[in-house]
């Protein structure tokens, strides 16, 4: 079948470090590559004999990534996208903070789809429990001000701006430099509205602006509203009073609304959605 296919053939090699190392194994990678085989690791770290080194094979997770990426459809190569995501985390003392249960994987999957469609992708996350994405330039940013800051630098230059971050509406007026020390039975926490850091991108650049609208009712009207007040170009409205899909959850079921439009996308894996997103996104715009 190997030798008949005329289809891409791309190996994961798990073998044991002395064996990797051997010199007939560094020979038939090398003809195997310039035949055009793709060699798809190997990893490092503990093998199954107890050796340590190179010769494991890559996590599956991490094989169906770099497989994607044998497939880049190129619908964005040239151009810059920006991805925020995850929540933000806003401190009160020291060691105390408000945020929310943002999960990440939307916004995480989105730059994922973005990569394999060949785009120069910037990601700017706060703190989320997944790995950020290989080949794109990624910030760790905690507070809304923050991801503000990293978000319109790297928006400068960037033809696309999608906004999948749940940023806290709210700051403490004031962080107080020591642990707040327990009280009476009731204390008072000043809080100040945040920078709405979408709305900011789409007033300061030239970017394609794609906010996300987690709705738990008129999902489509409060998201209209948003698009207008925001001046964006898209939204992306979930309805978030579902356990299934949206917070957290591995699927999701979402609405692209823009001026003139609304595209229902029925419930999918967000990695699924998030290439039909960009997909639509650059042929329903002419990206
Ligand atoms: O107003 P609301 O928070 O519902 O708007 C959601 C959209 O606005 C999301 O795209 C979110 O990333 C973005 N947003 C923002 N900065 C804020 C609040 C929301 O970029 N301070």
């Amino acid at each position: 079948i190997h030798l008949a296919t005329p289809a891409i053939v791309a190996v994961a090699p798990a073998m044991n470090q002395a064996m990797w190392a051997h010199a007939a194994s560094v020979a038939n990678i090398s003809m195997l590559q310039e035949r055009g085989v793709r060699i798809i690791g190997p990893d490092e770290g503990i093998q199954a004999c107890g050796d340590v080194g190179p010769g494991r094979m890559q996590q599956p997770d991490a094989i169906v990534h770099n497989l994607g990426s044998l497939f880049q459809t190129g619908r964005l190569a040239g151009k810059k996208l920006v991805i925020t995501a995850g929540p933000t985390r806003e401190a009160l003392d020291p060691v105390r903070y408000i945020s929310n249960h943002s999960s990440g994987k939307m916004g995480y999957a989105l730059a994922e789809a973005a990569i394999e469609a060949g785009a120069n992708v910037s990601l700017i996350s706060g703190p989320v429990a997944i790995a950020p994405p290989e080949r794109c330039q990624f910030t760790a940013v905690e507070s809304a001000q923050q991801m503000l800051n990293a978000s319109l630098e790297a928006a400068a230059d960037a033809d696309i701006f999608i906004a999948a971050a749940a940023v806290a509406d709210y700051r403490a007026s004031s962080v107080a430099e020591q642990k707040i020390k327990k009280q009476g039975e009731q204390i008072s926490i000043s809080l100040e509205k945040n920078p709405d850091i979408v709305a900011t991108v789409a007033q300061q650049t030239d970017c394609f602006v794609v906010g996300f609208a987690a709705e738990t009712q008129d999902v489509e009207s409060y998201a209209r509203d948003k698009l207008a007040r925001k001046n964006l170009h898209a939204i992306i409205a979930n309805d978030v009073s579902r356990g299934d899909v949206g917070f957290n959850a591995e699927d999701n079921e979402v609405s692209w609304i823009d001026a003139d439009s609304t595209k229902v996308f029925s419930k999918r894996s967000k990695a699924q959605l998030a290439r039909d997103i960009l997909e639509h996104m650059v042929n329903h715009h002419k990206l």
